[in-house]
């Protein structure tokens, strides 16, 4: 008998990935997808603990199945992912009808958990060490990848994926949970890397998005030698298939010359660098325990536009931290100013207990003041992406093509053979256009004609010549 599974994924890339690979494992075991957790024989939410505002959607979420629990008690819910490996026990006590909690790093034990609390309707808990809970290499150990078992129904579309290369981060900056939850930073050797890349363009796919917390730190030694980012991008730019690379999210301080010469050099990789700066202030970057300051992340945008031209940059920005002053705060804006970003992911500052800053620094930005800053700091962002935008006006672009827009996924009509799709273009920026379904999964050459600050839209070009017609007499 088949089972069916309900799975909610919030967060990251690597928790989409990490779902994609929690429902490969399940399927083996006969599991199928379902949309409704009333049909659901096992309920798993992916949860994250970036920010707060995500725990406590996750909590409500877990609260609205106290009575699917009553009325079934033999179904199974789980929580996976960051806040399992962050709240362990304390998610037992708030809802206390859930009956697996599992880390980012024990995902692989999930089917086999499932079974147990169908057999004995206990409650499993299967985390990693804490980070000072055992040596380094314990530590490591403790937090398992996972990654050769994939489900391509998961994927973006099926001619996307993503493709982890790192796990863990270790730069500790003073906001973040992230190398409590997801551990120590290890690179993946190489060669699984490229097997897993090369199967992927097997299934069809043309876009391997390379994932890591700081994936331009991506270092892996073995007796062969050291590998990098900029030698593992262009052993993957051999495979055939694939015709575009990116890699997710990097870090300042770690943006080598050979890296973006790499960028530069291989046509198929994405000319976009999300690189967050997070805050224009020395004295916050300072406190942020970034690494970088403002003058050394002032020289990268140089050296990125020098060997790069035409390279589009992006950036995330928390706003309110600890202590930040009006004039810190302008420090920002006037900086984001400088550097022109492609587009900013803006933060309200959302302090976690477990980290450094929550620790040594109060919490002292009223909410009001954080979202005003917010506001304000994606006003002069909305202008510059606008603008930036301008350049695109009656050029062609060349686009992935992704499939309907997410408006004609609301209001299209699905068996139209003529709907509004959408792609993006090299350098991730999203174009709007009318076009036939079937131009899913393909590069296609889009004519620009209007901008909005996020979006291009554009009318496909046919640059077939019209054949001459032979008149036909009759
Ligand atoms: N509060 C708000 N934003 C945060 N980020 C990370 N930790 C926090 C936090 N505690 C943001 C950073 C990071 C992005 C993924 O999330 O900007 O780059
Ligand atoms: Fe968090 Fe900083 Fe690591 Fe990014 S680099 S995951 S912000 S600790």
């Amino acid at each position: 008998m088949t089972k069916k599974l309900y799975i909610e994924t919030v967060g990251c890339q690597m928790n989409m990935l990490d779902s994609e690979m929690v429902v490969a494992s399940l399927r083996k075991k006969g599991y199928e997808l379902t949309d409704s957790t009333d049909d659901a024989d096992t309920i798993l939410f992916n949860t994250c603990s970036v920010r707060e505002h995500a725990e406590h959607k996750t909590y409500s979420a877990l609260g609205r199945l106290r009575e699917h629990k009553k009325l079934n008690p033999h179904k199974v819910i789980g929580v996976m992912g960051c806040m399992a490996q962050k709240d362990q026990k304390l998610i037992f006590e708030k809802a206390p009808y859930v009956d697996i909690v599992v880390g980012p790093g024990q995902l692989q034990q999930i089917p086999d958990l499932i079974e147990k609390v169908k057999s004995d309707s206990g409650q499993y808990t299967a985390v990693s060490l804490g980070r000072k809970n055992g040596s380094l290499e314990q530590i490591k150990r403790s937090h398992e990848t996972f990654d050769p078992l994939r489900d391509p129904t998961m994927r973006p579309t099926p001619f996307q994926a993503y493709l982890r290369i790192q796990i863990g981060c270790d730069k500790f900056c003073t906001y973040c949970i992230v190398p409590m939850t997801r551990g120590p930073e290890q690179g993946r050797p190489p060669k699984e890397i490229l097997d897993e890349a090369k199967i992927l363009a097997d299934q069809g796919c043309k876009e391997i998005t390379l994932v890591g917390q700081t994936v331009n730190s991506y270092k892996h030694k073995d007796d062969s030698g050291t590998t990098r980012l900029s030698g593992l991008l262009q052993q993957l730019h051999e495979i055939e298939g694939l015709q575009r690379l990116k890699f997710v999210t990097n870090y300042p301080k770690d943006m080598t010359t050979d890296l973006l010469e790499t960028i530069r050099d291989y046509p198929k990789i994405s000319k976009y660098i999300h690189v967050p700066l997070q805050s224009g202030s020395n004295d916050v970057l300072k406190r942020m325990k970034r690494g970088y300051t403002v003058e050394d992340y002032r020289d990268m945008m140089a050296r990125i536009h020098d060997t790069i031209p035409g390279a589009a940059i992006s950036s995330d920005f928390i706003v309110g931290f600890c202590g930040e002053t009006e004039e810190e705060f302008q420090e920002t804006v006037k900086l984001t100013k400088e550097c022109r970003f492609k587009n900013s992911f803006i933060f309200k500052y959302s302090e976690r207990p477990g980290t450094k800053g929550a620790e040594v620094f109060p919490d002292d930005i009223p909410d009001e003041i954080k979202k005003r800053r917010n506001n304000e700091l994606l006003a002069v962002q909305n202008q510059i992406s606008e603008e930036d935008n301008q350049q695109f006006l009656g050029q062609q672009v060349e686009v992935l093509v992704e499939g309907p827009s997410k408006w004609a996924k609301q209001n299209g009509d699905p068996d139209a053979q003529v709907l509004q799709l959408t792609g993006r273009t090299n350098c991730d920026r999203i174009v709007v256009f009318d076009g036939n379904q079937r131009l899913a999964g393909q590069l296609m050459k889009i004519a620009i004609y209007e901008v909005t600050s996020f979006t291009l839209l554009g009318t496909v070009v046919t640059d077939h010549q019209v054949p001459t017609l032979n008149t036909i007499s009759v």
